[in-house]
């Protein structure tokens, strides 16, 4: 088992890698994973709190009214003990009304929250102990890409995918991973995502461009992460967030723009990179979903639909599917 210390460097190495490719490339990108680290983390959950930012409300709406129900659709699978897996779990504060809800029911259980945030692991791990001493936990702080293959083939499992970040992909790539989920999971096994829907197209753009900023700086916090751990010179004044929405992709999608002729200089790449006036730096996608491409998601890579949980207003699903 890597120690904290060698998680750290092999993380470094690899932000390098992608910031490498990602400036090198042409138009230029960085990988919306990187947006999380210590600073990362602390904006995000501003960001849960904003009246722009309908998601999270949303998700935790049909979390608290449908506990039951969600529940039900876990138990069904069978009574034998399962691992709840968590990918991207964040601050876990919507799964820990299922846990609650698990936990009185008396079900026999291990929680296992993933996140690329070490940061994130540690604080959710910490409020566990507290609010929940009695839970069988292991936190693992690593990219999910790398971990699926490794869980215990033989137990039964039902995985978690929550918060919309399966519109961290294009459609593409996200049919790739539910693939490479399905791959991990043995029939009868459970995978539940949260799935933002398509909607008034101001509604959806205003939730990635707020009026208090707290997007802007959460978008500009990716060239401060560089200065920080890579010895950049990126100067975030001189960079406009620019966020789009696309109503035929169903893609929002992020920029950062550089708002003059400019010159970088990132230390740990001994490299320095020309950005033109208006140059953008493609940043996130967080794609919109019909219930149709819901649909085709699960069918395309051998899962079924069990049940859409919607929240009241229908913005949101949390869709469960079966193996
Ligand atoms: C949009 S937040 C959602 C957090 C939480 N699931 C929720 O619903 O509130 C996405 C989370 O996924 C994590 N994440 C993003 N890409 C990841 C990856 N490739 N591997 C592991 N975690 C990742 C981030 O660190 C962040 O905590």
């Amino acid at each position: 088992m890597a120690s904290a210390a060698q998680a750290v460097k092999k993380g470094t190495a690899e932000f390098a890698k992608d910031v490498l490719a990602g400036l090198s490339s042409s138009p230029r990108y960085l990988s919306s994973k990187y947006f999380y680290d210590e600073k990362g983390d602390a904006i995000f959950r501003q960001i849960m709190q904003l009246d722009e930012y309908y998601l999270t409300r949303c998700e935790l709406e049909i979390f608290q009214r449908q506990t039951g129900e969600l529940n039900l659709l876990l138990s069904e699978a069978g009574s034998q003990p399962f691992q709840l897996i968590e990918l991207g779990a964040g601050d876990g504060s919507k799964t820990k009304v299922l846990i609650r809800e698990l936990l009185r029911k008396g079900a026999s259980f291990k929680y296992v929250p993933i996140d690329i945030s070490a940061h994130a692991v540690e604080e959710l791990m910490s409020s566990l102990r507290t609010e929940f001493p009695s839970l069988d936990a292991e936190g693992i702080a690593d990219d999910y890409f790398e971990v699926l293959n490794l869980f215990d083939h033989h137990s039964r499992k039902v995985v978690l995918f929550m918060g919309a970040n399966i519109g961290n992909y294009r459609y593409d790539e996200a049919s790739r991973f539910i693939k490479k989920i399905a791959d991990a999971l043995n029939p009868g096994d459970i995978l539940v995502i949260g799935f933002d829907l398509k909607k008034d197209p101001a509604r959806i753009l205003a939730a990635y461009n707020d009026k208090k900023g707290v997007t802007r700086n959460f978008n500009l916090n990716l060239l401060e992460r560089i200065n920080r751990e890579l010895g950049g010179n990126f100067d975030p004044g001189k960079f406009i967030h620019y966020p789009l929405y696309d109503p035929v992709s169903g893609e929002a999608r992020s920029y950062i723009i550089s708002a003059c002729d400019q010159q970088v200089r990132i230390d740990a790449l001994d490299m320095s990179f020309q950005f033109s006036q208006w140059e953008p730096i493609h940043t996130e996608v967080s794609k919109k979903y019909s219930l149709q491409e819901v649909r085709q998601l699960a069918e395309e890579n051998g899962f079924s639909v069990k049940k859409n949980l919607f929240d009241e207003k229908e913005n949101f699903v949390d869709s469960v599917w079966t193996k």
